[in-house]
Parts: structure tokens; sequence; C-alpha cells
């Protein structure tokens, strides 16, 4: 090619680059459409729905109460956790759920807050699953198979399935433990993938993908992992892993790395405490391992949960509504309210509209966490392929 041919070929080439890189940043929204929306989103929310926007509550019994119709309906609670006790079948589960969205879809609320709630349960596998329906495997069958990675594919599609046949669009699933106690109280009921951390790395994300491609939000737990918990459940007393910042880092955290490229929506903070990261509190309540360990040394951008916060395992913080101001501080954007009884969300959405009014939290973190909440209801508003956070 002579000189001018090639400077030629030089400005075509500029020229498209120019027009592809222009494209990308118009769809991107990098112009600030989209930028702009986001506060707008969170500004356009009193403080009482904006605080709403952190709890998930729970109730007995078949019949949603009053009360939680009347809070989705004034726009102050982001969602619901579902139990075995609020289920008789598929066909009374998707009208109670169409029943709760309606509440939220019809009611007078500015319009991030008629976007999906979130709707969740835990269908890992096994015995593990709150709605009639696959997958019947546990994570220990699956991960014992020969198969196992085309078999957690297939769970994760059977429970993306399972769960959007009702309207389900949270799973808490998958279990990301890497196992290493002996008596471990997942592995009781066969929660755990694998011993290997690798593995269970391959699977987790394998179950993960292949849900979010239908449309129901993934939640990897309990980070940073419970693998080497013992037989006390966390549910019932404190537990302490003494495990060293490598081991946590190298093995337990290890699938998160993974789970986070595939795109995992959520993240479930574990109620163990982990005194190499933070002697002071379990992870639920830890800001180091929240903000510190997850967010800035793994980069993930999407959801945070507590597990359940009455468990008796955060018994030494004080009163359930507390351990959720705790909990908030530390940086869970979701807080847990799952005693299967409303009174517990409500007086826990209380304390925490009390203390943000009283100006002790930060307002800019304390939106931030709104914002991925409502990202995240954005998200499941179509009911298609998820992309990540
Ligand atoms: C589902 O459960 C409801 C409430 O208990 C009951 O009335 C209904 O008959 C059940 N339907 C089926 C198909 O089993
Ligand atoms: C915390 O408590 C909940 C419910 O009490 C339980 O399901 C869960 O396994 C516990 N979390 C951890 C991190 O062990």
């Amino acid at each position: 090619m002579t000189g001018r041919v090639m400077s030629r070929v030089w400005i075509a080439v500029l020229v498209a680059a120019a027009i592809v890189s222009t494209t990308a940043w118009l769809a991107s929204g990098a112009g600030g459409r989209e930028r702009a929306d986001r506060p707008a989103a969170v500004d356009r929310l009193s403080t009482p729905q904006l605080v709403g926007q952190r709890v998930i509550v729970s109730y007995e019994g078949l019949e949603p109460p009053d009360a939680l119709l009347e809070l989705i309906r004034e726009g102050k609670a982001a969602g619901v956790i579902f139990f075995g006790h609020n289920i008789a079948n598929r066909t009374q589960s998707a009208n109670v759920i169409a029943e709760l969205q309606s509440a939220a879809e019809h009611a007078v609320l500015p319009r991030p807050l008629r976007r999906p709630l979130l709707l969740m349960t835990d269908q890992e596998g096994g015995i593990v699953r709150r709605i009639p329906g696959p997958p019947g495997m546990t994570e220990q069958q699956i991960g014992e198979s020969p198969r196992s990675r085309l078999l957690a594919k297939q769970a994760g599609r059977a429970a993306g399935r399972t769960l959007a046949g009702v309207g389900v669009n949270v799973n808490l699933a998958p279990v990301l433990g890497v196992l290493s106690g002996q008596d471990n109280f997942l592995q009781m009921f066969g929660r755990i993938y694998s011993t290997h951390h690798r593995k269970v790395s391959r699977l987790g994300g394998a179950f993960i993908a292949a849900q979010q491609r239908q449309g129901v939000a993934a939640t990897s737990k309990h980070f940073p992992g419970l693998g080497a918990a013992g037989s006390t459940d966390t549910d019932t007393a404190p537990v302490t892993l003494d495990l060293s910042r490598r081991t946590l880092r190298d093995v337990d955290e290890f699938p998160y790395e993974k789970a986070i490229a595939e795109g995992t929506r959520l993240v479930m903070i574990a109620n163990a405490t982990y005194p190499a990261l933070d002697p002071a509190r379990p992870a639920s309540l830890s800001r180091p391992v929240i903000r510190g360990q997850l967010r800035r040394d793994l980069g993930f951008r999407g959801v945070t949960i507590t597990d359940a916060l009455e468990a008796g395992g955060l018994e030494d913080f004080g009163p359930i509504p507390h351990r959720g101001v705790l909990a908030a501080r530390a940086g869970a954007d979701l807080l847990l309210f799952s005693e299967q009884e409303i009174d517990e969300g409500l007086a826990g959405y209380r304390e925490l509209r009390e203390t943000y009014q009283g100006g002790s939290m930060n307002e800019a973190t304390f939106e931030g966490s709104v914002r991925r909440v409502l990202r995240l209801r954005k998200a499941l508003e179509k009911g298609e392929r998820l992309p990540p956070p």
C-alpha cells in the first residue's frame, strides 16, 4: 500500500472508532440521562419510603396480614420472605404473590416503588425447598455426581422456573460454603457442594448463571463462608470461625469471585464471627467484612442482605430492631426480618426510621444502599434474563 492509501485507511479506521465509541457512550447513558435519573429515583421517595427500601419482612400463615398490605401500599417495604408455612400449594402462593405485587403496582406511589417487590424464598434443593417443584437433588448429591457441572446448571434452571412460575423473583441460593468442618450443620441437609473450593466455585457459578437466565435473582450465601462451621447452627447460638485471613481469602471466599463474575445479584452475609476479619462482630454486622472484603476487595456491586436477624447467633447484639440498625450501618443493604411475624418487621422498620431521622446515619451511604435495591427491583421488571448488577 502507498502512503496515501495507508493514511486514508487510517482515517476511515479512526472515524469508525469514533462512531462506535460515541454510540457506546450514548447507549451506556454516560451522557448523563442515566446518571441524572438515578439520584432522581431516590429523591422521589419520602423518608419513610426510603427507609422501607432496606426492609424485608415475613408473616405467619397462608394469608398476608392487613398490616403487610398497608406497608406495601405506602411503599415502606422492599419485599417479603416466604417460608413453608406461608405456602399451601402453587396456586395459593401464586395468588398471594399476585396480591402483594398488585398492592405495590396499583398504590399511589412514586414510580420506582411501583416496580416489582423483592419476593424471596429458599429454593436450594433437596429438603431445603419452599415452593413445590424442583430442584430435587441436594448440592451434596450434585457435587458427588460425575455429571456435577451439568446437574448444577439444570438445578439452577429448574429453581428459576419453579420460582418464576409462582412469581418469586429472588432465590436465597446457592450455598457457596466450602466444606471443612466435621458435622457441619449445613451438610446435615446436604447443602454444600464439595470440600474443594474450585469445585464449589464451578458448580455455584453454573447454578447462578442458569437461574438468572430465567429472570430470578440469585443470592450467594453465606459470606464469607460457613463450610468450616461445626454442628451448631448460627440460628441457635453464636458461632466463631477461627480461620486465618489467608484461608478465608484463598478458600472460603474463593467461590464468590466466580459468583460475582457470573453476575450474582445478591450476596447474603453470615451470622458467624470471623476474628481474623473482625473480632468484635458477626459478619452480618461487620463493616470490615461487608464493605472491606466483599465490596472493596472482591468488587461486588449488587445487593447485600443479612441472614435472619432474629438468629440466636446475634443475641449478644441487643434486641432484633437494634441489630437491624447495626447491620445497616455495617453496609447490609437489606435487613431480613424472618421470624414469620409481621410485628418483627414493623418494629425493625420503625427503629431504622427513627435512627435515620435522628441524623446518626450517613445519608449518602444510606441512599447508596437504596439505589442498589431499586436497581434490582428495576432489573426484575421484565422477568427476563438478568444482567450483572
Ligand atoms: C391450595 O391451597 C388452598 C389453601 O389451602 C386450597 O383452598 C386449595 O384447594 C388448594 N388447591 C389445590 C389445587 O390443591
Ligand atoms: C443465621 O440465622 C439464620 C436464621 O436463624 C439461619 O438460617 C442461618 O443459617 C444463620 N446464618 C448463618 C450465617 O449461619
